[in-house]
């Protein structure tokens, strides 16, 4: 018999868990405040009903109709598609190396925001790159192993073990406190943050709708990608997920329910990051376009310093830490939960010992990034991991299963679990919509980067990125052509 999670809610926990993550934080905030404010809000909606929902429906319906994780369901469809799920699973797994390396940097500012007189309060950006990171003047340095972010590494990488170390009945367990944890976490850094002086600037900032960026083709990019990278899709993850739940699950109002707490979650977190910044600027009589920052920077430099200026700023420092962790633990074992599931479902091998030679192999390869260079290496494998590793598989998701399988054959099924029927809009956007935008996508994101190389890193480092690009790409064309 195939593990079940324990009830519907719990599966509802850890898929939210999973794309409820530092997405939603750090990038979507900063996202809508560059393109547009208000304005993004318009591609991004768009996005996520022609494009995000309609390919969780998809992942969710597959994984739950051939009770499968990703590899053994692309192979169900046909033995030649095998290499999809394979693609999936590694780009996650690839993915999942640098995640937990940015959750180690959060446990390294959380342990050390047990102090009355938070040690960045001087110089934010100094202590995040020199003291935290002891970052080296270029990739090419490599520098050593920094021994605190590795102890860091191990302990979260301990975490992930004891959450998936019993596949869904430990997660289900776990995703109980992790799911809600950083919500409650949210609203008490948001009350704060509200009552701060100059948060309302802020936070205008964030929404200030301006139109005329929807005439560009960048802010159009940025919400299909983002939309991906949220909803956790074309990992395997939903698809494992979805395995554990019985076949007549309502597999529509799952996606739905789990697409929109997701981007209420994302919206909530931009006015919490905003009213933040916003007081920043306006105790430092800075200007809110010198303050904000994506990615790290916001999590590391930007937020670090605003809460250093708080009054009791060790206790909020330890929430906000604490949220970046709450946040990324569910996100960072869902990918080995993938990955795992994947393996259990082919190998009469104990979950227990899959999961801790995944987590083991996955910590050793995560020290590369903890070393003095680690975050160009991380900067890299990011940008070519996500732009292209889970765009590739997301397309041919979308076409095994609208054009192979056939999207009104995967609809059958849906309709069985639900009274109101899902309409054929649902295969136009599986045949068409989502194979084509993401088509644009990634060659819209290749023809950028040919003609400015990322990050303007030299070629040896960049060429390490096309082959974490490539890789799906070989495994799904190696699978096509085999004879076996
Ligand atoms: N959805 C997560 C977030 O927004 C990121 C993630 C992507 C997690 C893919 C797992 C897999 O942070």
């Amino acid at each position: 018999m195939r593990d079940r999670w324990s009830s519907r809610t719990i599966f509802l926990f850890a898929a939210i868990g999973s794309a409820v993550g530092l997405g939603n934080v750090w990038r979507f905030p900063y996202l809508t405040y560059k393109f547009g404010g208000g304005a993004f809000l318009i591609p991004y909606l768009i996005a996520l009903f022609l494009i995000g929902i309609p390919m969780l429906i998809l992942e969710f319906a597959l994984g739950q109709k051939i009770q499968r994780g990703a590899v053994e369901s692309f192979k169900k469809i046909n033995r030649k598609l095998k290499g999809i799920g394979t693609a999936a699973i590694i780009t996650g797994f690839i993915v999942v190396i640098y995640y937990a390396v940015v959750m180690a940097w959060s446990l390294v500012f959380f342990v050390n925001s047990f102090n009355l007189k938070l040690p960045w309060a001087d110089d934010s950006k100094s202590y995040f790159y020199n003291n935290v990171l002891g970052v080296t003047s270029s990739v090419s340095e490599i520098g050593g192993i920094n021994w605190t972010i590795l102890i860091a590494l191990f302990f979260v990488w301990l975490g992930i073990y004891f959450s998936v170390r019993k596949g869904v009945k430990s997660v289900g367990k776990v995703v109980a406190i992790t799911m809600p944890l950083p919500i409650i976490l949210l609203i008490i850094l948001f009350i704060r943050g509200i009552t701060l002086p100059g948060s309302w600037s802020g936070v205008l900032y964030y929404l200030k709708p301006d139109f005329s960026t929807l005439l560009s083709s960048d802010i159009w990019i940025a919400a299909i990608s983002q939309i991906f990278f949220t909803l956790s899709l074309a990992f395997g993850i939903m698809i494992a997920y979805a395995s554990f739940n019985k076949k007549d699950q309502d597999v529509v109002s799952d996606s739905y329910i789990t697409a929109i707490t997701n981007s209420a979650i994302s919206l909530f977190a931009g006015f919490v990051v905003f009213s933040v910044v916003g007081y920043m600027a306006f105790s430092t009589g800075s200007s809110i376009d010198k303050v904000v920052a994506a990615g790290p920077g916001l999590a590391f430099v930007v937020f670090p310093k605003a809460l250093s200026m708080m009054p009791l700023s060790w206790f909020f420092s330890i929430l906000f830490f604490l949220t970046l962790l709450s946040l990324g633990i569910d996100s960072a074992f869902s990918l080995v939960e993938a990955v795992n599931t994947s393996i259990t479902d082919v190998r009469n091998k104990r979950r227990e010992e899959v999961a801790f030679w995944v987590c083991l192999i996955a910590f050793v390869f995560g020290i590369i990034f903890t070393t003095g260079a680690g975050i160009y290496f991380l900067d890299i494998v990011d940008h070519f991991a996500t732009n292209y590793g889970l765009v590739l598989v997301g397309i041919f998701e979308a076409v095994a299963v609208g054009w192979i399988y056939g999207a009104s054959n995967l609809r059958s099924f849906i309709n069985s679990t639900r009274k109101t029927k899902l309409g054929s809009w649902w295969d136009i956007s599986v045949k068409f919509i989502i194979p084509l935008a993401l088509i644009f996508l990634i060659a819209a994101q290749f023809i950028l980067d040919i003609k400015n190389p990322y990050g303007k890193y030299p070629g040896w480092a960049l060429g390490i990125g096309w082959v974490v690009a490539l890789v799906p790409l070989l495994i799904v064309l190696n699978g096509l052509f085999n004879r076996s």
